[in-house]
């Protein structure tokens, strides 16, 4: 697909036309990543949920297919996960040798969970006619429901986030299922409702234990305002899921942009990768940008890694190595001289800093139309600033310009940026502390500049690329 507008996101999925959010049925199967996605294919707004779906060999370029899953008289299709069926447990495939299952949330008189599968590698789905496999008519918000096989029981396991807590069940057939447990009602200090959860068992890096996390999305009340996500490290014995946290904790918060949201794992992959919805529900439908409206994060890697006994949630972005990387070392800023650079859009950077830097860096992105994006790394007070306040801000008035987010303890010596038409993802600290941030300037971003505060600030290695288009 050879797109043409010029603030058509150039490295980060989009559909051709009409209203995304959510991410859904993300699995691998046969040689194919799937992204489902929440998709309206008759406008620009949130409404008349559908599965719209693409595919990738490498979760970096995309083609997006036709709708796979349609409403029906049980209601719309809410988001939902897909796993591979490889034994047939569910006896709903012919050849005995399994594929395809989705799971999701039929939104009609009231939310019920629903299947379907696919004899055809994901590109149309045959709805289960014993639907709903959940069903329900009193909890108000009952969805989103993320599955995977459990080892260790040898069943399906279910997370559901039901407004202010999550029940977990487990099915030995994906048809039958049975309530285990609730997870979380004295741990959701903040009003929004509970969405889009997944429970993963990743890998610590260094080490050959792995922790199991619970990943939340809170619709509302996230640290800049509406939308984000936090996750609890603990353990799961196949019935209950014990946090490491006690209430009175901190949260520990995903991703502390703007525009990071609903993401959840790929089923059926050996290392573990997500994608996220990069909107937020205060502004998404006004954002302004069309006939599309949304685009998905990056896919990232995830694992966990563990300082002084605390396990961390740690994100590497999927950028496949396709643009001539320029790499620089030793270069010395100073508040008089700033190092510049000229890039084309859509672009990477990594840049490592001295451990010890004694005041406030940052690197500022600047478009052909002399706009300005501006990171401000503050090691001292343990603090990043974003100032997104350029091109078009006025749409929405829970569009801040400024984003602020901890570093979590680190100090922020070493960032990777991700830029492209309309947004940024910064990596801090290898990616323990991640920000996603829209912006909408009037031009492409053409240069960037390192400055400092600091007397000195040392560079001790820097290395940008221009991405090839996922478009091919
Ligand atoms: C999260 C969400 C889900 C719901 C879907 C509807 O963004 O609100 O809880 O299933 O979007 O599109």
């Amino acid at each position: 697909m050879n797109y043409q507008e010029y603030d058509r996101p150039k490295v980060h999925f989009t559909p051709k036309k009409n209203w995304m959010n959510d991410p859904n049925g993300l699995v691998y199967f046969e040689g194919e990543y799937h992204l489902f996605f929440q998709y309206n294919p008759s406008s620009n707004n949130h409404d008349n949920m559908n599965w719209g779906h693409a595919v990738s060999k490498d979760l970096y370029h995309w083609e997006e297919l036709d709708t796979a899953i349609k409403p029906d008289e049980l209601g719309t299709i809410f988001s939902g996960s897909a796993v591979v069926d490889k034994n047939n447990t569910s006896g709903l495939f012919e050849s005995g040798s399994g594929g395809i299952v989705a799971i999701f949330t039929h939104d009609g008189a009231s939310q019920q969970q629903s299947i379907a599968y696919s004899e055809d590698n994901g590109r149309t789905f045959i709805k289960y006619d014993g639907n709903p496999v959940i069903p329900n008519t009193e909890i108000v918000d009952f969805r989103d429901p993320k599955v995977f096989w459990h080892e260790d029981s040898e069943k399906w396991v279910m997370s559901l986030a039901c407004g202010d807590h999550i029940q977990f069940f487990n099915s030995p057939n994906l048809i039958d299922w049975t309530y285990l447990s609730s997870f979380g009602k004295e741990y959701r200090s903040h009003i929004g409702v509970w969405e889009c959860p997944d429970l993963l068992y990743l890998p610590v890096e260094g080490s050959h234990e792995k922790k199991w996390v619970l990943i939340i999305s809170i619709n509302d009340d996230g640290p800049n305002g509406g939308s984000a996500m936090y996750y609890f490290t603990g353990s799961f014995d196949g019935q209950s899921f014990q946090p490491d946290q006690s209430p009175e904790d901190d949260l520990k918060w995903v991703d502390e942009g703007k525009d990071f949201y609903a993401a959840v794992s790929w089923d059926n992959t050996d290392e573990k990768y997500w994608i996220g919805w990069m909107n937020n529900w205060q502004y998404a439908e006004s954002v302004p940008v069309s006939p599309w409206r949304s685009a998905m994060s990056l896919v990232r890697r995830i694992s966990i890694i563990e300082k002084d006994g605390s396990f961390l949630l740690k994100q590497t972005p999927v950028t496949n190595d396709n643009g001539k990387l320029e790499k620089e070392e030793d270069i010395h800023v100073t508040p008089e001289s700033k190092a510049v650079y000229n890039i084309e859009s859509p672009s990477e950077l990594n840049i490592q800093v001295q451990k010890d830097v004694s005041d406030v860096w940052g690197v500022d992105f600047i478009t052909d139309k002399e706009e300005l994006l501006r990171l401000e790394v503050d090691p001292v007070n343990d603090q990043y600033i974003l100032h997104r306040d350029t091109g078009r801000t006025g749409f929405s008035n829970d569009f801040p310009e400024k984003i602020k987010g901890s570093l979590n303890g680190f100090d922020g010596s070493q960032v990777t940026a991700v830029a492209d038409t309309s947004s940024v993802e910064l990596f801090f600290d290898n990616g323990v502390t991640v920000s996603t941030n829209l912006f909408y300037p009037e031009g492409v971003i053409s240069r960037f500049e390192i400055w400092s505060k600091a007397e000195k600030l040392q560079v001790e290695a820097l290395s940008f690329r221009t991405l090839h288009s996922i478009w091919n």
